[in-house]
């Protein structure tokens, strides 16, 4: 019997891991220019690190986790998100303390798990590239990390994109408003469905994110987060709309915008894709906001936090979606063709020469005839082959052809071991100047 992925799984091949790899270079060039260091903490966790970050009520903690006891009967999960990871390690890892810089920036990136209903742009095991700043109470630091979400996608060529904002305001906003949603809601309770009259008790924020058309119906009339926020968490508020605009940068307020994790407050944001070509009904590519309070939950000192993450997967989507190719295409610099049994060492030590004065070099491992191997050559884009007969290798000399002009020229054997690059520049700069 052939084996199968597991449901919401993909595997990434060579032809498409070259524009994974492109947007994680893009990404890392981007994340440094602002000053960002990479992180890596354990694909799994204790589950109660993610259960008091993220929150017990919410889907991925109660219907979404990938956890298990182990062997020590630990409860463990795998992580289906990055934040709270990272949180743990900062705490752990005491990076408050007077030796690091503040805010501490970080970023990672790397399968997350969640147990969901896949689609595209939905995975079971699904990438993020996500950042943290630690330490920062300053509205400039959201603006800044929303900045640099945007500066990343501007490198990648995307264009069609939507900044979605709001504020959940402080803990204590936030109780008032609960109060003013459940209020208005309890009235509609019999109207609502199965599931929001389930969040209307344990979680009444999450209401207002439901994609049931009768949810969303009622909704429309609840009262709005942002006139019940303090005048400190308003005033918090206008400072980052303020700072985008001073920036010139494009956004549209959502107040009914809420997370699926119960960590934010203050500034929310996600990132939506409105590329004419997007399919399926997931636009939201990026997502995060501000999480004061975290840090402390986990047991460190009050420390600020903002942070998102994106999809890979979803940006993989949007690039195609805007139809901007990534140039994925390997370049062969020389291919050896080795003619005959004989010549199967001396066609090894070839390859490693060329290798050693580092140039990409392939050769042939299963004995075809010269046109076969021509044939791979040209498939592979090699820019010269070199041949070995069984003549040329008594002779100590190999044939290097340029491909593009098909000038030929015979080499020592001795020279190509010695310095490859001089017997190549000579003959493609010969041709191409
Ligand atoms: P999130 O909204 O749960 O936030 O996920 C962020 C992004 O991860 C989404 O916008 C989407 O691009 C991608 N994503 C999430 N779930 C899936 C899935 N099942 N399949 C494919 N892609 C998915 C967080 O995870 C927060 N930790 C973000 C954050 C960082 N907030 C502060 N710091």
């Amino acid at each position: 019997m052939a084996y199968q992925k597991p449901k919401g799984t993909a595997d990434i091949l060579p032809g498409a891991v070259e524009k994974w790899q492109f947007i994680e270079s893009v990404a890392r060039e981007t994340f440094k220019r602002y000053e960002f260091h990479e992180v890596r903490t354990p694909i799994f966790e204790h589950y109660d690190v993610i259960s008091r970050s993220v929150g017990d009520t919410t889907d991925i903690v109660s219907k979404e986790m990938y956890d298990f006891y182990d062997k020590g009967d630990r409860h463990i999960t795998l992580r289906p998100e990055g934040t709270a990871p990272v949180v743990r390690t900062f705490v752990e890892n005491k990076l408050f303390g007077p030796e690091f810089q503040k805010p501490f920036k970080t970023y990672y990136m790397g399968p997350m798990f969640r147990y969901e209903r896949p689609q595209a742009g939905r995975l079971r095991q699904f990438h993020q590239l996500g950042v943290e700043v630690f330490g920062s109470e300053n509205p400039a630091t959201d603006v800044e990390t929303m900045l640099m979400a945007l500066d990343f996608y501007k490198q990648l060529g995307i264009k069609h994109l939507n900044l979605v904002i709001n504020s959940l305001g402080s803990k204590e906003d936030r109780e008032t408003y609960r109060q003013a949603l459940v209020d208005y809601l309890t009235p509609f309770k019999e109207n609502l469905s199965a599931d929001s009259q389930k969040r209307l008790v344990e979680n009444p924020l999450r209401v207002l994110d439901s994609k049931d058309p009768k949810d969303k119906e009622i909704v429309v009339n609840a009262p709005s987060i942002l006139d019940y926020l303090s005048e400190e968490s308003s005033a918090f508020f206008k400072q980052v709309t303020t700072m985008l605009d001073a920036l010139n940068v494009e956004y549209t307020i959502d107040h009914r915008m809420v997370r699926g994790l119960d960590y934010y407050n203050h500034t929310i944001f996600e990132i939506m894709s409105e590329a004419p070509g997007f399919e399926g009904a997931i636009t939201t590519i990026c997502a995060g906001g501000r999480y004061d309070g975290l840090v402390e939950e986990l047991g460190g000192p009050a420390t600020p936090g903002f942070g998102f993450a994106l999809g890979v997967e979803r940006t993989l989507i949007t690039l195609d979606a805007e139809g901007i190719e990534i140039p994925c295409e390997t370049e062969v610099d020389a291919y050896v063709v080795g003619l005959g049994e004989a010549t199967n060492i001396e066609t090894l030590k070839l390859v490693q020469s060329i290798r050693d004065a580092g140039f990409v070099a392939e050769r042939d491992f299963l004995n075809r005839k010269a046109k076969g191997q021509f044939k791979t050559a040209n498939k592979l884009n090699a820019k010269v082959v070199l041949t070995l007969g069984e003549t040329e290798l008594a002779e100590g000399k190999i044939q290097m052809k340029h491909m593009a002009s098909g000038k030929q020229v015979e080499v020592n054997l001795a020279d190509v071991h010695e310095n490859f690059k001089k017997q190549y520049d000579l003959v493609v700069k010969s041709v191409e100047g």
